[in-house]
């Protein structure tokens, strides 16, 4: 067998995690639900669900991924021959083809929204005129089809690169600018003015609006953000060397996630109270409400620019994670090469990245099919994002914790997460408690009240 690449240096390994992390869900949707479910108490809880739930799904993960160097199938294969455990790898493959088909089609819209605030084209536009814009983009088909293939090919190119060649070097490069980006429009959101009425809303808690509802979107989106329960982190594991510390890498890359998300959402809401707009507005906040605010705001043609060119490389180095899952999935179990394994995945989540797109233009047959949820029948987009986001990350999730902590030996377990005795793991009692009672639990909770449709 031939020795499984790995990350070459620490900080690659943190910047190719933490860059899986990072996406979409920080910049594009923490700051909408949060919008939507009433700001700061809502963010409070969000961090509960991440210290509780979030740590120890990734401390499994990386684990696992580690012992075993390999990906989420074998991983299970190998450390419960002839049981069923090795389905939660299917899930995870499975899920991967469904985000990857709507992620590259919202990561598409970012490539485009880069090009229209480069050519200055919100520039005088009235509001109503922007939220136009937006709405015949995405119900335009073959347009968003275009912008979603360019990122495609993108992703394709970085993971063809390799793992330390690609996925490392420029997950390297693209999250120290990510950082700076949005270390700046913090520090413009902040010092408009006006700002302070924002700034209170994402962090000064008002109870009262909190609902079951919003605890309940909160831990979803905890495994979406931390890119868990899918095999993501398992195979980033699986490619980290022997004697970095699991814990404090699983740490880092959920500060850096957490705090990326903050400063996203303190780069947002004080605009959106300063000029304001409605902060509850749903999925088009970044794409409707945003170009609103820097059409008014001094500078705002360069900070358009910055936000946008952010959100395309936030939802690149998450791409390439996603795309990672399905290439070592399809190079282990059915030993395709690399670059057959990523042609492969990327032509399939791009397919079906059509019918996504498609599924939101009412000229096109695909819009006019529903697919049963739970939430009742959806469009094709819809229908990709609500499996895999609300049942199969969850569920992914729990059947990875419950192994790691109930299924292995807990010598195993605590000797990986000390890389075989290097570290002093203090913390490993209130791991394995976590592992046991905390996270499963409050996974059940979050599935059950789904499948009963007490939340949607
Ligand atoms: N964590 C990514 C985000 O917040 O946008 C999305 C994601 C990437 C989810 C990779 C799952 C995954 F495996």
């Amino acid at each position: 067998m031939t020795k499984r690449e790995t990350f070459g240096s620490s900080f690659g390994v943190l910047a190719a995690a933490a860059g899986s992390a990072i996406g979409l869900g920080n910049i594009w949707k923490f700051p909408y639900i949060t919008g939507e479910n009433g700001g700061a108490a809502f963010v409070l809880v969000y961090l509960i669900c991440i210290a509780l739930v979030g740590v120890p799904v990734m401390f499994a993960e990386l684990l696992i991924g580690r012992r075993t160097q390999s990906a989420s199938v074998g991983a299970f294969k190998a450390l419960a021959p002839k049981q069923a455990w090795f389905l939660t790898g299917w899930f995870g493959v499975v899920a991967a083809f469904m985000i990857l088909s709507f992620y590259g089609v919202v990561a598409g819209w970012t490539l485009n929204y880069t090009y229209l605030s480069v050519t200055n084209q919100f520039a005088g536009a009235t509001p109503e005129q922007i939220s136009k814009m937006f709405d015949s983009f995405i119900t335009n088909g073959t347009q968003p089809i275009f912008w979603q293939m360019i990122f495609m090919v993108m992703t394709a190119f970085i993971v063809l690169s390799g793992v330390k060649d690609g996925i490392e070097k420029y997950s390297k490069i693209m999250m120290p600018m990510l950082f700076v980006i949005v270390v700046v429009l913090a520090i413009r959101g902040m010092t408009l003015d006006g700002a302070s009425k924002g700034i209170d809303f994402l962090l000064t808690p008002d109870f009262s609006k909190l609902t079951a509802q919003s605890v309940l979107v909160a831990l979803g989106h905890c495994f979406f953000t931390l890119s868990l329960g899918m095999g993501a982190m398992l195979v980033y594991g699986s490619y980290t060397g022997k004697t970095q510390s699991l814990g404090k890498l699983a740490l880092q890359v959920t500060l850096a996630d957490t705090a990326i998300a903050l400063l996203a959402g303190l780069a947002i809401f004080p605009a959106v109270f300063a000029f304001g707009v409605n902060p509850g507005q749903g999925p088009g906040l970044a794409f409707v409400t945003l170009p609103n605010v820097f059409n008014q705001m001094p500078g705002g043609y360069f900070f358009a620019i910055a936000f946008f060119v952010l959100l395309a490389v936030a939802a690149l180095t998450s791409a390439i994670s996603l795309l990672e899952v399905l290439v070592t999935f399809l190079c282990e179990e059915f030993k395709f090469g690399r670059i057959m394994a990523t042609i492969v995945a990327t032509l399939t989540s791009s397919v079906l990245g059509v019918l996504c797109a498609l599924s939101m233009s009412p000229t096109s047959g695909v819009s006019k099919l529903k697919f049963p949820t739970l939430a009742g029948p959806q469009n094709f987009f819809d229908t990709m994002d609500w499996w895999s986001s609300n049942m199969l990350l969850p569920l992914g999730g729990l059947l990875v914790i419950v192994f790691a902590g109930w299924f292995m030996k807990p010598a195993d377990v605590r000797d990986e997460l000390s890389s075989q005795g290097l570290y002093a793991v203090k913390w490993f009692k209130a791991f394995q408690i976590a592992a046991r009672f905390i996270a499963p639990i409050a996974i059940v909770v979050v599935l059950v009240a789904k499948i009963s449709g007490k939340i949607s």
